[in-house]
């Protein structure tokens, strides 16, 4: 286990000790450092991603809980038509998925 997703599990507990009543930014969008390293492969193409998930993809509504949705509707379904929505180039559109994918591919993060 990597010093990372010991911070993460921490980050984890104060998260859940502070309470279900409202999610963090954090809760619904994951920071990268917080994605296990075993997933977190191109960690520049995942930071963009990040980025742009909780500025430009939070501009029509709050941002979205990643976990809240399967791989299969993100793939299939919200990601194809939010890119569209956001007028995502090609690589900023790969940039987001690939950081969704990493998130739901977590151990760390799906524990809940
Ligand atoms: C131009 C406005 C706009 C932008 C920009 C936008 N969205 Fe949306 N989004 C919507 C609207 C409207 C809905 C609800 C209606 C629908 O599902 O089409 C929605 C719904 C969603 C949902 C819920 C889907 C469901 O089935 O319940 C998710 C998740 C989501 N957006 C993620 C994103 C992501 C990720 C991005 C960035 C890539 C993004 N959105 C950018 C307008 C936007």
């Amino acid at each position: 286990m990597s010093s990372k997703s010991g911070l993460a599990r921490m980050l984890l507990l104060f998260a859940a000790l502070a309470g279900a009543s409202c999610i963090t930014l954090e809760e619904a969008a994951p920071p990268v450092a917080m994605i296990s390293s075993m997933v977190n492969k191109n960690t520049a193409e995942i930071s963009q991603g990040r980025d742009i998930y909780v500025t430009r993809c939070a501009k029509c509504h709050s941002v979205e809980p990643v976990t809240k949705y399967s791989r299969e509707k993100w793939v299939q379904d919200i990601l194809p038509e939010m890119a569209e929505e956001t007028n995502l180039s090609v690589s900023e559109a790969e940039a987001v998925k690939a950081y969704v994918l990493a998130v739901l591919a977590s151990p760390v993060i799906n524990v809940r």
